[in-house]
């Protein structure tokens, strides 16, 4: 399905968008003039402190219909936020610093079940922090065959990276509307109501951050160009959606507000925006644009060097959490040990694979729609059979790797906890992982060279 819906480019602009249908509705020269263009009410939604420096302040102004305030009484979604799926409640279960590998998780089947949105399809895998504090993360995976009807989320508690492995999504925000398929990624940040449309069943990761937003990481030596070039990222353009007709079924507003969902109930769609202005916006990414660097003489290059975005910490260099990808590439380096060295990291690895085979895992364990966590300082590398292959005669010539393949990993410097759902709810955590480096043998010899 091609994607014929219009996006601006770039990351971190200010952007400005009028729904085609009616030109001269962005307040020219002002934020908030004393009656707006067509009668809309003016709404500023702030993704930083207002006082927040003016390199890092993000804002947008929305000028809509009603105001976002337009709802009833928030009150407990009991269904939807039940402890074994979406949680935040890190002390439930014992720490785990195994490694830890998953089957895919299970899409429900609309035989099987009833309908299961993206909203009731939340399950949380493994976080650390609070909200609350605005510190943490939460990495989560999304299981549905329904779309969102009648029915908008926001997430008052982070922003969300989603990355889609099984399904096209198509996303409303309060924006406009993207369309984000497997291989592309999108980010709809805190306080931006969303829906999602989706064509089947649909299975996805999402990377939940509570504090700072995603950014470029910095090119040092690299220079000016690479990796993730920001005029790739799209912004969706603005769409007004006028449904003041169905006066019998609520909108159900969905809020994620410190780890729980919560439900309002208003009349018209929160998707009432006619134009807007700004650089606090959703976006989507295509995977497939990513300018790789790798070394092209020996030795293999530290996983930085896959970063599309990082949400960086306080401490310089230090992320909160990266997102990496592992993209078909050339491999031509000489004398080296070619995939990813044996290490322990400072840093929690949680992994995924949104289609083909991992180089450095077997394609057995590691399928698409599963994953992998490797803690902090828990040891992890290549499997016995991919050691064997890579340093025995292999000749190494250049050749490509990864063709049809996309792995990520989201890279925190959190310790995390693992859920119950994960541990046992789902299933599909593989008792059998550590076998697969079992049979790596002791060659050291001291007789020879
Ligand atoms: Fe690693």
């Amino acid at each position: 399905m091609r994607d014929e819906l219009k996006y601006l480019s770039g990351f971190g602009n200010e952007f400005s968008s009028e729904d085609e249908r009616w030109p001269g509705s962005l307040p020219p020269g002002q934020n908030s003039p004393q009656r707006c263009p067509r009668g809309l009410y003016a709404e500023q939604l702030s993704g930083t402190a207002f006082t927040c420096g003016r390199a890092d302040n993000r804002r947008s102004w929305l000028y809509r219909a009603r105001p976002s305030v337009c709802h009833g009484p928030f009150e407990p979604v009991a269904d939807e936020s039940g402890p074994e799926h979406l949680t935040d409640d890190w002390d439930r279960t014992p720490p785990n610093p195994n490694q830890l590998r998953w089957k895919p998780f299970e899409v429900p089947t609309r035989q099987d079940t009833d309908e299961v949105d993206f909203v009731r399809g939340l399950h949380t895998i493994c976080g650390a922090g609070d909200p609350r504090a605005r510190a943490g993360l939460a990495v989560h995976v999304y299981l549905c065959n329904a779309s969102m009807r009648r029915k908008a989320l926001y997430n008052s508690d982070g922003d969300f990276l989603i990355v889609p492995q099984l399904g096209p999504l198509l996303i409303t925000t309060e924006f406009g509307r993207m369309r984000v398929e497997s291989n592309e990624i999108c980010v709809v940040q805190r306080g931006m109501r969303f829906s999602v449309k989706v064509y089947g069943p649909s299975r996805g990761y999402i990377l939940e951050v509570y504090d700072n937003h995603f950014q470029l990481p910095n090119l040092g030596p690299i220079g000016a160009n690479g990796l993730a070039n920001p005029r790739d990222f799209l912004t969706p353009t603005a769409h007004y959606e006028d449904d003041d007709e169905d006066e019998v079924n609520d909108y159900l507003i969905i809020n994620k507000y410190q780890g729980r969902l919560f439900r309002a109930a208003q009349r018209h769609s929160p998707y009432d925006v006619v134009a807007w202005h700004g650089n606090y916006v959703p976006y989507k990414y295509n995977l497939e644009r990513f300018m790789v660097i790798n070394s092209v003489s020996f030795d293999h290059c530290d996983p930085s060097i896959f970063t599309v975005l990082t949400c960086p910490s306080d401490k310089p260099g230090t992320a909160i959490a990266d997102f990496v990808i592992f993209p078909p590439r050339w491999s031509v380096q000489e004398h080296t040990f070619r995939p990813p060295y044996y290490h322990r990291n400072c840093m929690s690895e949680f992994m995924g694979l949104i289609r083909g085979s991992y180089e450095a895992k077997d394609r057995e364990g590691f399928q698409p729609g599963g994953a992998s966590l490797h803690s902090m300082m828990t040891p992890h590398g290549p499997d016995a059979a991919c050691y064997e292959a890579a340093s025995g005669q292999a000749e190494l010539r250049p050749e490509r790797v990864a063709d049809g393949t996309q792995a990520f990993m989201f890279e925190t410097y959190y310790g995390l906890a693992v859920t119950e759902w994960a541990l046992r709810g789902c299933q599909k955590l593989d008792p059998k992982y550590q076998d697969c480096w079992r049979g790596l043998k002791k060659n050291f010899k001291t007789t020879e060279k």
